[in-house]
């Protein structure tokens, strides 16, 4: 499994809702989870590791020891609240952080593996990562959230700073 690097055409494209909760995604979420914990990632999304479809992972409780892998299939935003301001990274844009404006609370509602419908209420941290992950799956990268001076000042260290390959294997 390979995780796509900005500049890569799946990374832009809208993802396909998941039409069937099976052991083959089971398996595809749990090469997910390893990759990211590999990393220390906060969340990963499918279309970065080049599956374009509507499913994320996220577990923002790593760093403290206790790690809580969190599933999101076919998910939804169904309430926002409050505001909230984080220096956020991506695995698809190494190197590079800013600080980006979010929802500080969310409803949720998504698929889990079992293929169960659940809602859930999100702060902090979790409700920041969703939303970078819910991004991935319209196209969205965080960078796209910065003004404009910020995206080229951006654009400038990325000439600089982007990797040879528009992918990875950590
Ligand atoms: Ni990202």
């Amino acid at each position: 499994m390979k995780i796509l690097i900005y500049g890569h055409p799946i990374l832009r494209e809208k993802s396909k809702p998941v039409e069937e909760i099976n052991g083959k995604l089971k398996e595809t979420i749990e090469q997910m989870a390893e990759l990211m914990y590999k990393v220390k990632g906060l969340g990963l999304a499918a279309n970065q590791v080049g599956i374009p479809k509507r499913f994320f992972i996220l577990d923002v409780a790593q760093k403290e020891g206790n790690p809580e892998l969190l599933v999101f299939i076919n998910p939804e935003i169904l309430e926002t609240q409050g505001e909230v301001s984080y220096e956020e990274g991506c695995l698809s844009i190494p190197g590079y952080y800013a600080k980006i404006d979010r929802y500080a609370h969310l409803l949720v509602r998504a698929y889990d593996l079992k293929g169960k419908s659940f809602e859930r209420e999100l702060s902090g941290l979790a409700a920041i990562a969703f939303q970078h992950e819910y991004d991935h799956l319209e196209g969205i990268l965080f960078i796209d959230r910065l003004s404009l001076l910020k995206q080229n000042l951006f654009k400038r260290w990325w000439k600089k700073n982007k990797p040879k390959e528009l992918f990875y294997n950590p």
